[in-house]
């Protein structure tokens, strides 16, 4: 892992880069919407430079998240994706497929349909056990990869 110091002087790089379109899995609460919330940070004053989908269950988390990170960064375009069950893998390809269909129809700013950034945090806190069993880290980032560059494969052949 980098140091921290490196980590904290290459973040504000970002901005000066083409446009970012981001996912952030799990991003209503916790791990996730610190990551919202720093992207926010980051991008508050360069324009419509980032697109962010927030992946979530629970509208009112998302709702509430989306007002802070608007208020933030009012530039950026934030986008909620309600997810229902993310332990499934049927779950997976419907977020997917919904970003897919949203990526299509609106690229960011006329650029090609893709997440250049993609974050996974859906799982559940230690801190409030449930029998939900999620599938092992490695078979959902192939499950995401795969569904992602689906996703955001140039259609142009
Ligand atoms: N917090 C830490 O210090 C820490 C440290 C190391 C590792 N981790 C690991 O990182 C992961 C996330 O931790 P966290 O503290 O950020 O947890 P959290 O606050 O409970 O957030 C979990 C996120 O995942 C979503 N989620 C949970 N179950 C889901 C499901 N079945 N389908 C779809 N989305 C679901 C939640 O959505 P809704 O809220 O909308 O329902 C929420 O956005 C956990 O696996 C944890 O073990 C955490």
């Amino acid at each position: 892992m980098p140091a921290h110091s490196t980590i904290h002087t290459t973040i504000p790089v970002l901005t000066t880069g083409p446009p970012l379109v981001v996912a952030i899995i799990g991003g209503t609460s916790g791990i996730g919407s610190y990551i919202a919330k720093a992207f926010a940070s980051v991008f508050s004053n360069h324009g419509s430079k980032l697109r962010v989908y927030i992946v979530g269950r629970t509208s009112s988390r998302a709702e509430a998240l989306l007002k802070d990170v608007r208020a933030t960064s009012p530039d950026a375009q934030w986008r909620f994706i309600k997810a229902s069950d993310l332990a499934l893998m049927s779950d997976v390809d419907a977020v997917c497929a919904k970003i897919k269909e949203s990526e299509e129809k609106d690229p960011f700013i006329g650029g090609e349909p893709r997440i250049d950034m993609l974050y996974m945090s859906q799982a559940i806190s230690p801190l409030a056990p449930s029998p939900r069993k999620f599938l092992p880290n490695f078979l959902r980032t192939i499950r995401w990869s795969e569904r992602a560059s689906t996703a955001t494969t140039h259609q142009s052949a």
